[in-house]
C-alpha cells in the first residue's frame, strides 16, 4: 500500500504551509480517513493515529478554525475506539488460544496487550489502552450520540474541549442514567396505595398522635396519575403543607420523568414550616383560584379530629354531621364553579366509625353524592392504609378489643376519590 503521506511529510507541515495551513491540514485529515479505511492491523491503525495526533497538535498550535481542530480530535478519538476494538478482538482470540492450551488465564488482558506484535509498536500506556477498550465497548448508538453532543458543545462553548476523557465521562453518566429505575417505587402500579415504609411522614410529628395526616406518598401518586406538565394544581386544605414537601421533592418520586407544574396552597388555619406559603382561606365561602387544572383536597375527617386544627366554628373538623355535610356541599359547588369540563378533583376521605357510640358514617359515599350533584362524575378510585393498625401499642390493642366487642370495625383505609368535571 502506498502511503499518501509519510512521517517526514508530517514533520515539515509547519514550515511549508505558511498562510494556508488550514487547507493542508484538512487535506491531510481526508487522507488519514482513507488510510484508516484501509488499515487492517493494530500497527497500521496505530500509525494513522500518530499522523492524526500530529495534525490535531498542529491545528491547535496554529489556532486553525475550530471546526478543523474538532475534526482532527474527533478523528483521533474514533481511531482510539478502533484501536480498542482491535485490541479486544486480539484479547478474545488470545483467550481462545489460552483456553485451548489450558493455560492459566489470570493475565489475559495484559498478556494480549503485551503480545509480541503490540509490544513492537507500542507507544501507549496501559491506561490509554484501557481507555480505548472502554470506548470500543460502548454501543455504536451511545458513542455516536455522546461524540455528537460533546462536539457541538465544544464548538459553541470555549470552556469545553472535545477529549477522550470527556467522552468517557459522558458515556459513564449516560450508562448511570440507564441504570436508574425508570419509575420510583413510591408510585404504585395498582389502586392499592399501601406503603411499607413511609418516606413522607407527617411534618409536625407528635408522639402518639398520628390522626388525620395522610402519608405524603398519596399526594405523589395523585400527582403522578392526575397532573400533566404545566398544570395549575390547587390544594385548598393544605394544613401543614405536606403537599408542598412532596411537590418540592418531585425529582425523588418522578423517576426518569421529572416534570413541572404549578402548586398553590390554601387552608383555614395554615400552620407548620410551610405556613408562609399557604394562604388563609375559608373554602366553604368560595374557591380561591379560577380554572385550576387539578384540585386535591385532604378533608378533615368528620368526627375524628375535632379541635385538632383550630377551635374555629367554620373549621369542618369541629362541625356536627349535618353542618359538616352542608359545608362539604358548599365546597363541592365551589370547586365545580371554577373548574372547566374534563378537569379533575381528588377528595381524600376515610369513612368514620365510632366504636363507643356504635356509629358508622359512610363519608366516601356522601362525598361521591355531593360531587356528583355538583356536576362531576366519579373518574377513578384508589385505596390507602391510614396505618392505624401499624401502631402495636397497648392503647391500640385496647381499641381493637373494644371494636371487636362492640362489633364495629375501626377505619384503617382512606379512599382517594377522583372526580371529573362534566
Ligand atoms: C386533614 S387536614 C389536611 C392536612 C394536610 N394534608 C397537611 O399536610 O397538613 C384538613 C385541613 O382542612 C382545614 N380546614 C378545615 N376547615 C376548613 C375550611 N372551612 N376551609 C379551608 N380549610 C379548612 C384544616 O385546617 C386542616 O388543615
Amino acid at each position: 500500500m502506498k502511503e499518501p503521506f509519510s512521517e517526514h511529510e508530517f514533520a515539515i507541515i509547519p514550515t511549508v504551509v505558511t498562510g494556508n495551513q488550514e487547507m493542508v491540514v484538512v487535506q491531510f485529515l481526508k487522507t488519514a480517513i482513507e488510510l484508516l479505511k484501509e488499515a487492517r492491523t493494530l500497527e497500521e491503525t496505530q500509525e494513522v493515529w500518530q499522523k492524526v495526533n500530529a495534525l490535531e497538535a498542529l491545528s491547535k498550535k496554529f489556532r486553525l478554525n475550530k471546526e478543523v481542530q474538532l475534526d482532527a480530535t474527533e478523528l483521533r478519538i474514533r481511531i482510539e475506539r478502533r484501536l480498542g476494538e482491535i485490541l479486544s478482538q486480539k484479547s478474545e482470540s488470545r483467550e481462545e488460544d489460552i483456553k485451548k492450551q489450558n493455560q492459566n488465564s489470570s493475565n489475559i488482558y495484559w498478556d494480549s496487550v503485551d503480545s509480541k506484535n503490540v509490544r513492537a509498536n507500542r507507544s501507549f500506556t496501559k491506561n490509554e489502552w484501557s481507555k480505548f477498550q472502554l470506548l470500543a465497548s460502548t454501543s455504536h448508538e451511545l458513542f455516536e450520540a455522546v461524540i455528537t453532543d460533546l462536539r457541538t458543545e465544544a464548538a459553541i462553548n470555549r470552556q469545553t474541549a472535545l477529549s477522550t476523557t470527556g467522552i468517557l465521562r459522558a458515556i459513564r453518566n449516560e450508562q448511570k442514567k440507564d441504570r436508574e429505575p425508570l419509575f420510583s417505587p413510591i408510585i404504585k402500579p395498582s389502586d392499592n396505595w399501601n406503603f411499607s415504609t413511609i418516606h413522607y411522614g407527617r411534618i409536625d410529628e407528635k408522639a402518639g398522635e398520628d390522626r388525620g395526616y395522610i402519608p405524603g406518598e398519596i399526594y405523589a401518586n395523585c400527582f403522578w396519575y392526575y397532573v400533566k406538565p404545566g398544570d395549575l394544581v390547587v390544594a385548598p386544605m393544605a394544613g401543614s403543607g405536606q403537599v408542598w414537601r412532596v411537590y418540592e421533592a418531585r425529582q425523588e418520586w418522578m423517576g426518569q420523568h421529572v416534570y413541572d407544574f404549578k402548586l398553590k396552597m390554601f387552608d383555614l388555619t395554615p400552620r407548620g414550616k410551610y405556613k408562609d406559603l399557604i394562604t388563609q382561606h375559608d373554602l366553604t365561602k368560595s374557591f380561591p383560584v379560577i380554572n385550576p387544572d387539578y384540585i386535591i383536597i385532604d378533608i378533615p375527617y368528620y368526627g375524628m379530629v375535632a379541635q385538632q386544627y383550630s377551635n374555629k366554628s367554620e373549621d369542618l373538623a369541629n362541625m356536627a354531621l349535618e353542618n359538616w355535610q352542608l359545608a362539604m356541599q358548599a365546597i363541592s359547588n365551589n370547586c365545580a364553579a371554577v373548574q372547566h369540563a374534563g378537569k379533575l378533583c381528588t377528595v381524600i376521605c376515610p369513612n368514620y366509625r365510632d366504636v363507643a357510640k356504635g356509629l358508622i358514617v359512610m363519608i366516601a359515599d356522601k362525598i361521591r353524592l355531593l360531587w356528583e350533584s355538583a356536576g362531576y362524575i366519579l373518574y377513578d378510585k384508589a385505596y390507602s392504609s391510614r396505618r392505624i393498625q401499624q401502631n402495636q401499642t397497648p392503647n391500640m390493642a385496647r381499641m381493637n378489643n373494644h371494636a371487636k366487642a362492640n362489633r364495629i370495625m375501626l377505619t384503617d383505609i382512606t379512599e382517594i376519590l377522583t372526580f371529573r368535571k362534566l
